[in-house]
């Protein structure tokens, strides 16, 4: 089969899922096809995306998706803040705005990365004309890639790596080298062997992309002993490092860690967000980064949009200014925490012999891992059937591997759905072992679904799988 072939799903799923591969496989009857450029052959949709229409519905348990839930937020003074807002600042609010983003914010974004590392001295010390907002850190995401990244270069992400992170390193046609973790995270000597064969082949990658606090997809944590070891070999080998921070803020136990940006600021570029303390829709990220690269960004802003928007940055000013932010992310550890140990426990309680997972004690997910001759790609259809939705592992590498992973999210569904949503997968996770004891294939063999290796991998950031 070719990569671009549809898996064989039920037919239920018919609808979405044809018309997504319809649209890989370039047979949509687009009369602009041979006129786009190269760089969009990377730029394919998120398997996932196609189920999600099926996946979304009320009697399906998705634990597919990366949706903080906003559910403890203040809507009603909330609202108060927002009409004031319109009222007393609407003119500015509502106009054209810097590229580098509202000073205002700029200046809070100082006390949220103080609040995390217990000071402002250990954020590695910072001005605010060192910030630069973005629309979400995908956005700066992008920008960075944009202004690094020629086709063929190489970027280093973790093995695996954010799902969202790796579209736009496919957009911009980077080559992926991943890099080994393990449930202390990022492992040095992957790294630096990593970094040792570039060197053979006199290349450079252009930077490594990571995410040392509960990782998006693992959900573990960079110990603290290799993050100097990490920070040292990429200044050794001249790569600088992006390190992506939406989740440092939401430890179990309110456990922060020491940023890469604070043991070496010239070298690395730091990127947080407001999505998962505050609210995803707004779109409100920021980046902090050298001066040379942060004069980029603000040129690759304004050549993307102006300006972020001011009248989203102003509503997250406001937030801070009148709310007890702090407070409220505690409350979000604390209701994070609840429904990741109803999936642990659930996972304890019904998953067959075999699998595996990991222990996240902060963030949003799971990484499970499934016994071998299990493809968790080709299951998916199979589970979305029996009312249960995840995200298969191959997104979150970018040569489509890791069949045998998927990531479990535990942000928004409640406790009660959770365990429902794991009991339903254990179920069809024991229907794919009958079916390899019987015989002696993948449940996904067996019925015929392409293998998942060697597939495309890198897919379009999507909300789905965000
Ligand atoms: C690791 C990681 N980086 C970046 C993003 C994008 O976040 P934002 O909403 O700030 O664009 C996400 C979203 O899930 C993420 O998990």
């Amino acid at each position: 089969m070719t990569p671009s072939s549809p898996a064989p799903r039920p037919d239920a799923l018919h609808g979405a899922g044809a018309a997504a591969a319809g649209a890989a496989a370039g047979t949509t009857g687009d009369p602009h096809l041979d006129r786009y450029a190269a760089r969009t052959t990377g730029m394919t949709a998120s398997e996932i995306r196609a189920l999600f229409a099926v996946a979304s519905r009320p009697e399906v348990v998705s634990l597919a998706g990366g949706m903080p839930n906003l559910a403890a937020l203040p809507l009603d003074s909330l609202a108060v803040e927002v009409g004031d807002l319109v009222a007393t600042e609407g003119q500015g609010a509502l106009q054209y705005g810097s590229a580098q983003g509202v000073p205002v914010l700029r200046e809070q974004i100082g006390e949220v990365m103080a609040f995390e590392a217990g000071s402002l001295a250990a954020t590695g010390g910072f001005a605010p004309d060192d910030v630069v907002v973005t629309v979400g850190s995908q956005s700066a995401l992008d920008m960075l890639t944009r202004l690094f990244v020629d086709p063929g270069d190489v970027v280093l992400a973790e093995s695996p790596s954010y799902v969202g992170a790796l579209g736009s390193f496919a957009a911009y046609q980077a080559e992926v080298r991943h890099v080994a973790m393990d449930d202390d995270g990022l492992v040095p000597a992957a790294l630096e062997e990593a970094l040792e064969r570039l060197a053979r082949e006199g290349r450079r990658a252009k930077f490594l992309y990571t995410v040392p606090n509960f990782h998006n997809p693992v959900g573990v944590s960079l110990a603290p002993g290799r993050r100097a070891q990490v920070v040292e070999l990429c200044r050794r080998y001249g790569v600088l490092i992006v390190e992506d921070n939406p989740y440092g803020l939401l430890g179990f136990d309110g456990q922060t860690y020491e940023s890469l940006r604070s043991l070496d600021p010239e070298n690395v570029v730091y990127l947080g967000s407001f999505s998962k303390i505050f609210a995803s829709g707004l779109r409100v990220g920021w980046a902090l980064a050298p001066h040379g690269i942060r004069d980029k960004l603000v040129l690759a802003a304004e050549s993307a949009t102006l300006c972020p928007p001011a009248f989203t940055q102003l509503v997250v000013s406001r937030y801070l200014a009148t709310h007890d932010w702090r407070s409220l992310v505690k409350s979000f550890r604390e209701m994070y925490r609840e429904r990741c140990e109803a999936m642990l426990g659930a996972l304890e309680t019904h998953l067959p012999e075999g699998c595996s997972w990991t222990r996240p004690r902060g963030g949003f997910f799971v990484w499970a891992t499934v016994p071998e001759g299990v493809d968790t790609r080709a299951m998916l259809p199979r589970a979305i059937s029996a009312r249960v939705a995840y995200a298969s592992g191959t997104g979150f590498h970018a040569d489509g591997s890791g069949a045998r992973h998927m990531r479990l999210s535990f942000c928004y569904p409640p406790p009660e759905r959770i365990v429902e949503g794991v009991r339903r997968l254990a179920g069809v996770l024991d229907g794919e072992l009958e079916v390899l004891r019987t015989f002696g294939l993948s449940g996904s063999g067996a019925t015929g679904a392409r293998p998942s290796s060697g597939t495309p991998g890198p897919q379009a950031p999507s909300v789905d799988t965000a």
